[in-house]
This record gives structure tokens, sequence and C-alpha cells, in this order.
């Protein structure tokens, strides 16, 4: 509308007169901040911004792809994409406990970006998209929020490391906001209305020691459910479950149960669905979602995935669980 569109002409102004003409580099995730950010850095200054995008091994079923389309595609914005896919599950490799994946997740994505930031040596800039929410829980200091929650994006002491300058110019906007920019700005509403992902993605949707060949099984499974979310429409409300819920996904079990199948019997492994609503994401209700729902889910998730023979629906509140199981 009128006002966004005079809200967006004044931010490219700033960001132009900000940067003038050095360039800027910019972590993209796939989320919708940094997303947001791009595409606005990129109405201002065009090729002037190169965004970094890591692919850790652990991202969602084609995010990867959806991404490069989005941004080096349709926007026409460069983008570096790094597959350090491998370098990421070796370092993981036999590594059970949750919070030291996270850890050597966070440190890895910061020594991949470090590396990359390095090579672009005109870059005098480094965006990010902090929101005002980031601000005023890091108490209004220039860094994102240091707490395990958003760890793996915080790239706080990044800037310095690097000798680079600041650019955040979501600072002043609410979730809210950033969204109806982001829609202003020509990204997708599928993409800027997204449930939030974590930082070390699936690295804490599959429990216990992460492998390749259970991130895979993880991606379908999570997909189906995912395409269920977005396929089902609530007659009351008329909105998709997608939309009626605050996050939801697939959790890799590595536990095998027994299975039936035609003549045969399986012995494969299991996945947990899970699905809430929240509004500030502290506590959450488990979604009562409808069995109709969870029943094609299910269905499909043990014809189509191989390996699956079995899928739970998680009916924990948080607290005392957690939203992610990790
Ligand atoms: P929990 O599991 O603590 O999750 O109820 C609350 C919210 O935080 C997200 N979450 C993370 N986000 N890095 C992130 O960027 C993390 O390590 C992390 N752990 C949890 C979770 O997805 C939910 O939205």
């Amino acid at each position: 509308d009128w006002q966004m569109g005079s809200y967006i002409d004044e931010a490219v102004a700033r960001i132009r007169e900000q940067v003038g003409d050095e360039e800027v580099i910019l972590g993209l995730s796939g989320g919708v901040d940094s997303s947001v950010a791009a595409a606005l850095i990129h109405r201002a200054i065009g090729d002037q911004l190169t965004c970094v995008f890591v692919d850790h091994g652990l991202l969602r079923l084609n995010e990867g792809r959806m991404v490069m389309e989005m941004f080096a595609g349709r926007l026409h914005a460069k983008v570096v994409h790094v597959d350090a896919s491998e370098q990421f599950l070796g370092k993981l490799a036999g590594v059970t406990d949750p919070e030291r994946k996270r850890k050597i997740i966070g440190a890895e994505f910061v020594e991949v970006f470090q590396a990359e930031a390095r090579k672009l040596t005109n870059a005098k800039w480094l965006a990010q998209g902090t929101i005002y929410p980031d601000v005023v829980e890091s108490g209004g200091t220039k860094t994102k929020k240091a707490t395990t929650i958003k760890s793996h994006h915080n790239v706080g002491g990044l800037p310095e490391t690097l000798g680079l300058k600041l650019l955040e110019p979501l600072r002043e906007l609410f979730k809210d906001e950033v969204r109806a920019l982001g829609v202003a700005l020509g990204l997708p509403p599928d993409m800027v209305y997204r449930h939030p992902f974590p930082g070390p993605g699936l690295g804490v949707r599959i429990l216990g020691e992460i492998r390749k060949d259970f991130a895979d099984l993880l991606r379908r499974a999570d997909a189906i459910f995912i395409e269920e979310l977005r396929n089902t429409i609530d007659p009351g409300t008329g909105k998709s479950w997608y939309a009626l819920t605050s996050q939801a996904f697939a959790v890799f079990l590595p536990v095998k149960s027994v299975g039936v199948m035609g003549d045969g019997r399986t012995y494969d492994y299991v996945v947990a669905l899970r699905a809430v609503q929240t509004s500030d994401f502290m506590t959450a209700d488990w979604a009562e979602l409808p069995y109709s729902l969870l029943k094609k889910t299910s269905g499909r998730i043990i014809n189509e995935v191989r390996g699956i023979n079995r899928v739970t629906y998680d009916v924990s509140s948080k607290p005392p669980a957690t939203i992610e199981w990790e």
C-alpha cells in the first residue's frame, strides 16, 4: 500500500546514504528476517550486495534450491551458495549431546561464513536482519541476543572480527512489520509467513547422533507433513492448518519398531510429528489437528518414505516439554 511504499523509499534512501558506493555482505538463512533484509538492501544497492547462503546439510527439503531460485533467480541478487554439508556432518559424527551439537553447528557456521566473507575483499559492511525485539532483548546494544535460542544466527562479534561496519535496516521493525515489508518488496507470502526454523536446523530434530541418511529420511517426512498442513483448510476459519499453527515439524527418532508391509515384516525407524500453537514460544499448546489430517500425513509418510514404518503425534505442551525435542 501507499504507506509501505513510502516506507520503502525512505529505507532505500537511508541505506544508499549510509553505504555510499561500498560493498555489503549478508548471511542469508532462508528465514524471514534475513530474507527481508536481503530484499530491501538489494532494492537499495543492487549488486553492491553479496548474500552468503551456508548450507549445513541440516536444512529442510529443497530449501537451498528455493533460496537460490528466489534470490539469485527472481531478484537477480548476487548469492554465494556454500555447500558445507560434508564439513558439518563430519564434525558432528558421533556427537549425541544436544548442546554439544548446537555448539559445533554454531562454531562451524561462524567459521564457514567468515571464510566466505574474507574472500569478498571489497566488502566494508556486514548486513544483518536484526529486528526490534532482538534489539530490546539485548538491552539496546548492537548485537543480537546471545542466548541459546538464536545462538546459531547470532553473529554478534563477527563485524569486529572481520573489520566490517554493521548494517541493520530492520532494527526498528516488529515482526509483523517485517512481514508486511517483505510482501511489499515482492517476496512470496509463503516465504514471509513461514514458521520459525531453528539455526541448528534438523540437527536438533534428529535425536542423538546426526547421520546423513537420517537427515534424508526426516527431510522427506517433514515435507509431507508441511504440505498436508498447507493443503488442509479449516472450514471454520478458512485458514490452512499451517497458518493456524505457530510451528510444526517432524522429528526423527533413532528407534526401530516392527511393522508389516505386504507379506513381509519391516523393522524401521519412527517419526514423531509436532505442531504447536503459541504467541511467544515461551509456553505452547500442542495443536488439536484434525484426525483426518494426521491420518493422511501418517499414511503418506509410511507409504512414501521407505525406512519409516511408524508415525506418532506429540501431545505434550510447553512447559514441561519444550517445542523442539532437543
Ligand atoms: P524450545 O524447544 O526451547 O524452542 O521450546 C522455542 C523456540 O526456539 C527455537 N529454538 C531455536 N532457535 N537456535 C535457534 O535459532 C536454537 O538452538 C534453538 N532451539 C530452539 C524453537 O524452534 C522454537 O521456535
